[in-house]
């Protein structure tokens, strides 16, 4: 069996899309775990950029099967004006893709909720990419979800959305004193959306299994980062699936036992985008050069992210929480401009230090990062393909990165376009 599980080992971001779109060039099936169309997977597919947000980032690689796994939610006008865009760009996305029939929909009143509930939060909204993905879990938990399957049967469909719809209706009006959204309108746009989507419905976990076992390359795509998961981010900052690597069985009907290894995808800073604690955030000329240098505005949102250095306490904890194998650094390039590297390798707090991550968002906020300054390399990477390109000091980076975790670093990216890695180990 060769399957990897590939996660963000930070706040998402991290470069995951890339990475699953170069190794999937291997693989006979990528597919997604959990999370929606707030992820953006900006992939480089022959000098072009392309941002994947539902579709798994290995569909521009022709003969691997893509799938959607039932932990994932699905806004289906989203997901049809992005293969729309995906095909104009010359992408097949026929039978390359399946959605299996259990992932649940995100509908037009899971985003008007969800504005309006971020709206009277205030000053302590979680800073959501408003897509809707929060509700429509909380709706999957509270037994008021729609599995896509039910596309297939439009007329019990319509029927069930019609009830849900007129309750969510009497939230937004007599709660949130909101416009009622128009049903017949949804109606209209479910029926057109599920034309192009039932023929990509299918019942896919044993399917998956049936790949696994057969020795075949599965890539489980991770979207997000460990520290906006669930139950293990840094709460109620965070986005609402599970994003660890824990999230793969209910996400995709694979149980664990026939999981391979895990790689994590940290960059070689940190960023974050929303609200929320954030012990290494440079909020400085220093973070505004990374956020420069790095590009680092939201792929969904537009939002420009905040910038910091790399911390080793939340990424020993990603290690710990998705049983990381091995990591890819990616966006080394990025540090190419620093006299000198700051790394967090502990936190001070209550006038103690510790190397522990705290288990709550109040704890966090409080920590003061205790750095190691390791010396820049002043020097262009981005040409780097393999271990003597890069500058001693660029080395003696990633090598404190794997003696600070434990964790052997296979891959370090130095550029947008896929073949810009220099490769340790094999990894697919
Ligand atoms: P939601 O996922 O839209 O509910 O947003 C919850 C939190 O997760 C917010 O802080 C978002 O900025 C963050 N978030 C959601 N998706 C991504 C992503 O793909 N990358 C980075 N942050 C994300």
């Amino acid at each position: 069996m060769s399957s990897i599980v590939i996660v963000g080992a930070q706040w998402g971001d991290e470069g995951k899309g890339k990475i699953t779109n170069s190794l999937a060039t291997n693989a006979k099936m990528v597919v997604r775990f959990q999370g929606g169309n707030n992820a953006g997977h900006t992939v480089n597919v022959n000098g072009e950029t392309l941002v994947f947000h539902l579709l798994p980032s290995g569909i521009s690689v022709p003969g691997v099967l893509c799938v959607i796994g039932l932990g994932v939610v699905v806004d289906p006008l989203g997901l049809v004006e992005e293969i729309d865009g995906v095909r104009a760009k010359g992408i097949e996305v026929g039978t390359n893709f399946l959605i299996d029939v259990g992932a649940h929909m995100v509908m037009p009143y899971h985003r008007a909720v969800e504005a309006a509930e971020e709206e009277s939060r205030g000053g302590s909204a979680i800073g959501t990419t408003r897509k809707g993905i929060g509700p429509a879990y909380a709706d999957r938990y509270s037994r008021e979800g729609l599995p896509i399957g039910m596309l297939a049967s439009f007329g019990d469909f319509e029927e069930r959305l019609r009830k849900i719809a007129a309750r969510k209706n009497e939230i937004l009006t007599k709660l949130h004193g909101a416009e009622p959204l128009d049903v017949d309108a949804m109606v209209a746009d479910m029926r057109r959306a599920a034309e192009r989507l039932v023929p990509h419905l299918a019942d896919t976990p044993e399917l998956i299994r049936e790949t696994v076992a057969s020795g075949a390359n599965v890539i489980f795509e991770g979207a997000q980062g460990t520290l906006l998961d669930i139950s293990f981010g840094t709460y109620p900052f965070v986005t609402s699936s599970h994003t660890s690597a824990a999230g793969v069985a209910p996400g995709t009907g694979v149980p664990p036992s026939m999981l391979g290894e895990v790689i994590g995808v940290a960059k070689a800073y940190i960023t974050r985008v929303g609200a929320g604690p954030f012990p290494t955030e440079a909020i400085d000329d220093l973070g505004e050069t990374i956020r420069g240098r790095g590009k680092e505005r939201g792929a969904t949102t537009g939002r420009p992210r905040r910038c910091g250095w790399l911390d080793i306490v939340a990424l020993r904890y990603a290690i710990g929480v998705n049983g990381i194998d091995r990591l890819i650094i990616t966006k080394l390039d990025v540090l190419d401009a620093f006299e000198t590297i700051p790394v967090c390798v502990g936190y001070r707090i209550g006038g103690g230090e510790t190397d522990r991550f705290p288990r709550s968002a109040e704890e966090l906020a409080r920590v003061e990062p205790l750095y190691e300054e390791m010396p820049g390399w002043k020097a262009d990477t981005t040409a780097a393909r393999k271990h003597d390109d890069l500058p001693r000091e660029a080395m003696a980076y990633l090598r404190r990165i794997e003696e600070l975790t434990g964790v052997p670093v296979a891959a370090a990216s130095v550029g947008a376009a896929a073949h810009a890695v220099v490769q340790f180990t094999e990894i697919l």
